[in-house]
């Protein structure tokens, strides 16, 4: 049995506070780690350290902004004494019409996780290349930066400059020991997203159907995957960019759609159908 260790490791998390970044925090900690949560909402932050206990410190930092950025990882640093690996999760997402988006409406999202993933990777490279540390950098990214996304093109265009980051960095930064990977979500049904991008249950179910493993992700599923990359166990890992999404985006398959038709007894029948069709 593989333990997975992140003892003596200090871990940011960026948007550490709710779902899937505070299901990551947990399993850190649990792991061994000692975790610092950021985000703009300070009793969200709050709550979520006293929840998961004294090796979890919450601080206030806009992922947006250069100069809270180096404030924050200069604080933690002093707190902590080290900084070993930096999860940039925080994102912002909505649902909308692209012709009626707004300037301000895409930068919003482009900030957030384009130039806040910048941002930190920026500031944490730098100082791992000044001290000879092999840090890590983990993005959580999304399974569409591959096909694009309707609706979410805001996310998709900012989610896809993630992922070329990662690839970027991964091979730039290798030769300093530094290692940096992606996560790609399929859906994890969180209040952030599920309130933004879920118009209602008729439209849930028909997207529950949809989905080849008729279930959604789990977070303890991904937190799971995030402390197996950032430990020990994966040194070799490094420009990886990891989907954990039960086949979801691979729906495009010319004949996947027949699973959503009929049940595979049903399928079975009208393929024998066919081949007997066929032989005559
Ligand atoms: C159109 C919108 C909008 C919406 C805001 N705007 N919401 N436009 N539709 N639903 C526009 C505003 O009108 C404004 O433009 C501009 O965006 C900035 O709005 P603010 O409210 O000032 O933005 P801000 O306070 O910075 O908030 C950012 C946010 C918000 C992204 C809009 O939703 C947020 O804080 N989100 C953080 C959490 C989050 O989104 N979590 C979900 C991640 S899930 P104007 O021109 O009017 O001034 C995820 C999953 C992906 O990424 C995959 C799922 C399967
Ligand atoms: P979430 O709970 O809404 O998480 C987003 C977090 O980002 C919040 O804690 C938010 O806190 C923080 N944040 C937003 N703007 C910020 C800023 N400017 N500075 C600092 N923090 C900021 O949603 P989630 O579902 O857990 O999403 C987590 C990650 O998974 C995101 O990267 C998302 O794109 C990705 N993902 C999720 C899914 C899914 O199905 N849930 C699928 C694919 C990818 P504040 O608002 O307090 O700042």
């Amino acid at each position: 049995m593989l333990n997975i260790d992140l003892s003596e490791k200090v871990i940011v998390v960026t948007g550490g506070g709710t779902g899937l970044g505070k299901a990551m925090a947990e399993r850190f900690i649990a792991c061994g780690a000692r975790v610092a949560i950021c985000g703009r909402r300070q009793a969200v932050l709050e709550e979520t350290a006293t929840q998961l206990g004294p090796n979890v410190r919450p601080y206030i930092c806009d992922v947006r902004d250069w100069e809270a950025v180096s404030a924050f990882l200069s604080r933690v640093i002093a707190d902590f004494g080290r900084l070993d690996a930096v999860v940039n999760n925080a994102a912002g997402n909505f649902l909308a019409a692209s012709e009626t988006l707004s300037s301000r409406a895409f930068r919003a999202v482009v900030d957030i996780v384009l130039v806040g993933t910048f941002h930190l990777s920026r500031w944490a490279g730098a100082y791992w290349i000044e001290n000879k540390i092999p840090g890590h950098i983990l993005n959580i990214v999304t399974t569409y930066t591959e096909t694009g996304c309707a609706f979410v093109m805001p996310s998709a265009a900012a989610k896809a400059g993630v992922q070329a980051m990662t690839l970027s960095l991964a091979y730039e930064w290798a030769s300093y020991g530094i290692r940096v990977n992606a996560i790609a979500p399929g859906p994890f049904p969180t209040e952030g997203a599920w309130s933004r991008l879920m118009p209602g249950e008729n439209f849930e179910a028909a997207y529950l159907h949809r989905l080849p493993t008729r279930r959604y992700g789990r977070p303890e599923e991904l937190s799971a995957l995030a402390a197996f990359l950032l430990s020990d166990l994966a040194p070799y890992i490094t420009g990886a960019v990891i989907p954990i999404d039960g086949a979801e985006r691979l729906q495009g398959g010319m004949f996947n759609y027949l699973c959503q038709l009929y049940d595979r007894e049903k399928l079975k029948e009208i393929f024998a159908e066919m081949k007997e069709k066929i032989k005559r």
